[in-house]
């Protein structure tokens, strides 16, 4: 399997978002083996992480070191004999039977617990809906402003539900310890209170095409009033906005930004630099106008017109893009002179 990456002119991210990035690099508290946890709802399984990792440690270098130790003492050498071994030895049975036996219910009473505790959300939650596509997300809050990083309130319950548009994704926000399969066609859930307001990383962990490794964004959890305070611009922001300044803030909502830069660089997709009004050739061999319709179709139909030189990923927005903001996406193509 071939695994290309993009050469390091091509930024993965629109520049807002890479320098959050510069300033926060990563979540550099924690240990060498887990970043430090910010979710109040899955505390124990750090403990059991831990656990799970000291015992297999424990028993890994035990059983190999017994191993090498009896291979050597009882190795063949000329004038030793064999020794018949002995067929029974009630103390050690016993011990090898209870020992693993208490921490197989140990284990399985932690373990049980915080699962329940993990996969029952309180009442009082704060909702928010997912929906992961090839190849993003977009999370929609209770007033209506959709976004494609996740934002969260501290110290609050926050109840994802979940869908998938077109093939397995997976939520995987590694601060949270938290880990849910998005499924086409069903809900699911998941639910977290995050303790340490910061910006965080979101993965999807479930290999879901070739640019499953784009589908990393933010996670921005913010401090008492910030939350409320993001809803309510991103509100006004989307209500009052002329269409030129609405297709702007939709390149970036809605991720078009991952794929198609303003500056004429060529991405996963085009750019959309100076193309409105130009001719395009399709890969079909067509050669059709860069005109209203030609976005338009792009948007909700965008197999129709793939491009020779790049590969046809671009996802439809069908049912996602209300008239008003079809237009305002054609608008600010249109104004990128
Ligand atoms: Cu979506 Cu991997």
């Amino acid at each position: 399997l071939m695994i290309r990456r993009p050469p390091r002119s091509t930024p993965l991210y629109s520049s807002a978002a890479s320098d959050v990035y510069k300033r926060q690099p990563h979540n550099t508290e924690g240990t060498y083996w887990l970043p430090k946890g910010v979710n109040g709802a899955t505390a124990g399984t750090d403990t059991m992480f831990y656990a799970v990792l000291a015992m297999s440690f424990f028993f890994f270098f035990g059983i190999c070191g017994a191993t090498i130790y009896f291979v050597i003492k009882y190795r063949h050498r000329p004038g030793h004999k064999a020794q018949p071994s002995a067929s029974h030895n009630d103390v050690m049975e016993i011990t090898w039977t209870v020992i693993p036996s208490l921490i197989c219910v140990f284990l399985f009473i932690y373990g049980w617990r915080g699962y329940v505790h993990g996969a029952t959300p309180p009442q009082k939650a704060v909702e928010v809906q997912v929906l992961a596509y090839r190849w993003g997300w977009n999370f929609t809050h209770n007033n209506g402003v959709q976004d494609s990083d996740l934002h969260v309130p501290v110290n609050v319950p926050v109840r994802l539900v979940m869908t998938a548009k077109d093939v397995l994704h997976s939520f995987f926000v590694p601060v949270l310890r938290s880990k849910q399969d998005l499924v086409p066609r069903r809900y699911t859930y998941t639910w977290f209170e995050a303790t340490k307001p910061g910006t965080y990383r979101l993965y999807c962990t479930e290999y879901c095409g070739r640019d499953h490794s784009q589908m990393k964004v933010k996670f921005v959890v913010h401090a008492t009033g910030g939350y409320e305070r993001y809803l309510a611009e991103k509100e006004a922001a989307t209500r009052t906005l002329p269409p030129v300044e609405l297709g702007k803030s939709l390149y970036e909502k809605k991720g078009c930004n991952a794929c198609h830069s303003l500056d004429g660089s060529p991405r996963v997709g085009p750019s959309f630099k100076g193309t409105f009004g130009t001719k395009v050739t399709l890969a079909s061999g067509a050669v059709v106008d860069m005109d209203e319709t030609y976005i338009r179709t792009a948007l909700l139909a965008p197999a129709a017109q793939s491009r020779p030189g790049f590969a046809p990923s671009m996802p439809s927005f069908e049912g996602q893009l209300k008239e008003a903001e079809i237009m305002g996406l054609i608008e600010f193509i249109k104004s990128l002179k």
